[in-house]
């Protein structure tokens, strides 16, 4: 991560030079953490934290975003406006190198309006190695097919492969499917592959199957669409049993022990120890209704005066905790760490109070948990 150190310096002169890039200053608790919103491109926060005979600056973790080059240039220009005495830095501008296949991964916010030209869109949920995915698209591409993976280190492998085999057709995520299917319109899916997913025996609420994921699986299914979910787990095989027929109106097939046209690497090694393996493949029988996403991020009417809870807030399928609060030199308000929303999916957002209350670096993604947890926000903030 670049980074600054300098000899230590009278830090209110930040305040003097707060104008074009400069936004303001806001002083932690122990005041050895000193935070610096800038803006230019895009707002993110400096941290200024004071050691003996040196401060570091560094972008700041929530907010930093992705865009190395841009954090340099920030940090040096910052450095030079300040006038400081640099010890060491990392910041010297390296040339733009254009990384692998990077228009087909997309983010979670890429989904809110979509849209595609293909007639056939097809997901697959935790492609792992990506060879199941990557034979589907070479054999259909005139099908769309959008991979979602929590596994960072698989993304990038498929990246790659995606630009050494010349694909046009994978769009590549790195969320929890079950949340990315909440922001898919309705009726777009030809099938939803679950091909061996983690059966977490011991914590169950991790499961990628689960009643509310079949029920946004269908509502995203077209009519005649299918999930296709292959597993080894005798027991996460009766417990998708038990949730396909639950359903008010279901159709479902299960089989065992099919051959599919390609063979994943977690399949070829439950095969080699003749395991079974069952495929549950269940049909979207109707057209489901439009998907109204009326999700409202807007924190207003912020009250700088407001108690900030110590306690997390935990409730069924949510929570919210306020971490380290910052008080704005500029006498405006003050900032306020925030860590809230599913369990397994949190978001960390840094939110300003002031004449304008927002969260940084952007509202958070637009699923119902993260609203239910946003509304108590606002019920504090607005306090
Ligand atoms: C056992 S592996 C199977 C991989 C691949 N489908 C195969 O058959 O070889 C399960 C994969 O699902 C991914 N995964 C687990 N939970 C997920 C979730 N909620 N959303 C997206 N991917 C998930 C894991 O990172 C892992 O790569």
């Amino acid at each position: 991560m670049p980074h600054i150190k300098v000899s230590p310096f009278d830090t209110a002169k930040i305040d003097t030079a707060v104008g074009d890039f400069i936004k303001f200053r806001a002083v932690g608790s122990s005041s050895a953490k000193e935070i610096v919103l800038l803006s230019d491109k895009r707002e993110f926060f400096l941290d200024i934290v004071k050691k003996e005979g040196e401060y570091l600056i560094k972008p700041n973790k929530i907010t930093k975003g992705s865009d190395t080059e841009l954090l340099k240039d920030m940090l040096n220009r910052f450095a030079n406006v300040l006038g400081l005495d640099i010890l060491h830095s990392n910041t010297a501008p390296k040339p733009f190198k254009p990384k692998n296949a990077d228009e087909f991964f997309k983010t979670v916010e890429d989904f809110y309006e979509f849209k595609s030209d293909f007639k056939n869109i097809k997901l697959e949920v935790g492609f792992g190695s990506g060879r199941h995915l990557l034979y589907r698209a070479q054999e259909e591409p005139e099908t769309l097919f959008i991979g979602i993976e929590i596994h960072s280190p698989s993304i990038n492998q498929l990246l790659k492969q995606i630009n050494i085999k010349g694909l046009k057709n994978i769009f590549v995520v790195n969320y929890d499917a079950r949340l990315l299917l909440e922001m898919l319109p309705s009726n777009i899916l030809d099938t939803i592959y679950v091909h061996f997913p983690v059966p977490w025996d011991k914590k169950p609420h991790r499961r990628v199957i689960s009643d509310a994921f079949v029920r946004e699986a269908l509502r995203v299914l077209k009519k005649g669409g299918q999930l296709e979910l292959r597993t080894d787990s005798q027991n996460y095989f009766e417990y998708s049993l038990e949730v396909f027929s639950s359903l008010k109106q279901s159709s479902f097939k299960v089989e065992k022990n099919i051959d599919i046209p390609v063979v994943s690497k977690y399949e070829a090694r439950w095969r080699r120890m003749e395991k079974n393996i069952y495929t549950l493949t269940l049909d979207s029988l109707s057209e489901s209704k439009a998907r109204e996403l009326k999700i409202d991020f807007t924190l207003e009417n912020c009250n700088t005066n407001t108690k900030i809870p110590q306690e997390s807030i935990i409730k069924e399928d949510f929570f919210v905790h306020f971490g380290k609060k910052y008080t704005r030199t500029d006498n405006k308000g003050f900032v306020v760490e925030c860590s809230f929303g599913g369990f397994n999916t949190p978001e960390k957002k840094m939110i300003i109070v002031g004449e304008k209350c927002y969260y940084l670096p952007g509202n958070p993604v637009k699923s119902l948990v993260n609203y239910k947890a946003h509304n108590i926000i606002r019920e504090v903030l607005n306090g």
